[in-house]
């Protein structure tokens, strides 16, 4: 083996170590009402493969290959490219219409999360809202395509709500094999993945149907799964369960660095919301999206935004 061989590897090494401890944050809960701003989004990006930018699709045949089995080389080769048949009322960004309704709302989340990054390691966000219906699995997918719209950012988005999982229905792709399938042993990471025709956007279905959801996703093999491989990806979005009726999101954010609440607008009981937002440790409670506001109802929702976060301001101090 090289010394050049030796130095690369080592190096992959401890980036893929120091990936793996996101450290602790201090990021506090944003301002409500605050209008985010539009900032450039350039963001350190990740480095996948020495010399070879992520996203980028190289084979330097001068390039080492290293034992890692995670490199963008294993996860192009091992990775199904599928016929994605994305549900166009609900997969904005599909159509290729950047003006399309509500699109504007998903890059305005975006710009946030940047802002996120900037304070604190940020690379696996779960999505969880109170109660089923809230708009959990339209945010997760929206948010994943409005990530990998930016050139070169790769995007993994996984379904971990093994109850009623729905990314697959909004994508057009098959469940399985996936997550629940993974979780319980016999396949490896690569196996459960799959992408479609949106270049740099990676999928983990749910996978098949099963019996016992809360002992699989406490199992801590999630951990592990997004450990393993966040070293591919510059964004990890995990749809999840309501909060308030099963406890699952509450592990799964422990597997993740921040959490997005979702609140459905003029909606979600307010006391509802502050149960399931006691359910997530302070520091990586990232945000709130407010899902569902119109023009008519833009008033109240506001109102009822203020009261969210007061409420959440209280049960901070
Ligand atoms: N802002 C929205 N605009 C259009 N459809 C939405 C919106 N939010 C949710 N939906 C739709 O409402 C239904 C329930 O949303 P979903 O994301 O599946 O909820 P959850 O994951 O919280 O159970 C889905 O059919 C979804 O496409
Ligand atoms: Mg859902």
């Amino acid at each position: 083996m090289s010394r050049i061989h030796d130095a690369l590897k080592k190096a992959e090494e401890e980036r893929m170590a120091s990936q793996g401890d996101p450290g602790p944050s201090s990021f506090a809960m944003p301002e409500a009402g605050e209008l985010p701003m539009m900032a450039p989004l350039e963001e350190p990006r990740v480095v996948v493969d020495a010399g070879e930018p992520a996203g980028g699709v190289s084979h330097s045949s001068e390039m080492p290959s290293f034992a890692s089995p995670f490199s963008l080389d294993a996860l192009l080769a091992r990775c199904p490219q599928l016929q994605w048949k994305p549900d166009e009322k609900t997969m904005l960004f599909f159509n290729g219409d950047d003006n399309a309704h509500g699109t504007e709302e998903f890059r305005t989340l975006r710009s946030r999360i940047y802002h996120t990054r900037e304070k604190m390691a940020l690379k696996k966000i779960l999505v969880t809202s109170a109660l089923p219906k809230e708009g959990k699995s339209f945010t997760s997918a929206n948010l994943a395509q409005v990530l990998v719209r930016q050139h070169g950012r790769r995007v993994l988005l996984v379904d971990a709500d093994l109850r009623d999982p729905r990314l697959h229905m909004m994508l057009g792709t098959t469940s399985s094999p996936g997550l629940s399938d993974y979780l319980q042993g016999g396949t490896d990471e690569f196996s459960i993945m799959q992408r479609g025709a949106m270049e740099n956007l990676f999928f983990i279905p749910s996978g098949r149907q099963i019996s016992d959801p809360s002992e699989l996703v406490a199992n801590g093999r999630l951990k592990v799964l997004l450990q393993r491989v966040e070293v591919l990806f510059d964004w990890i979005i995990v749809d999840s369960p309501p909060a308030v009726p099963v406890s699952d999101a509450s592990v799964l954010a422990k597997a993740c660095d921040g959490v997005l609440m979702v609140v459905r607008s003029n909606t979600t009981p307010a006391e509802t919301a502050r149960r399931a937002r006691e359910e997530f440790p302070d520091q990586i409670l990232i945000g709130v999206v407010t899902n569902g506001a119109d023009h008519e109802s833009s008033l109240s929702s506001r109102h009822y935004y203020d009261a969210y976060v007061k409420n959440v301001t209280e049960s901070k101090s």
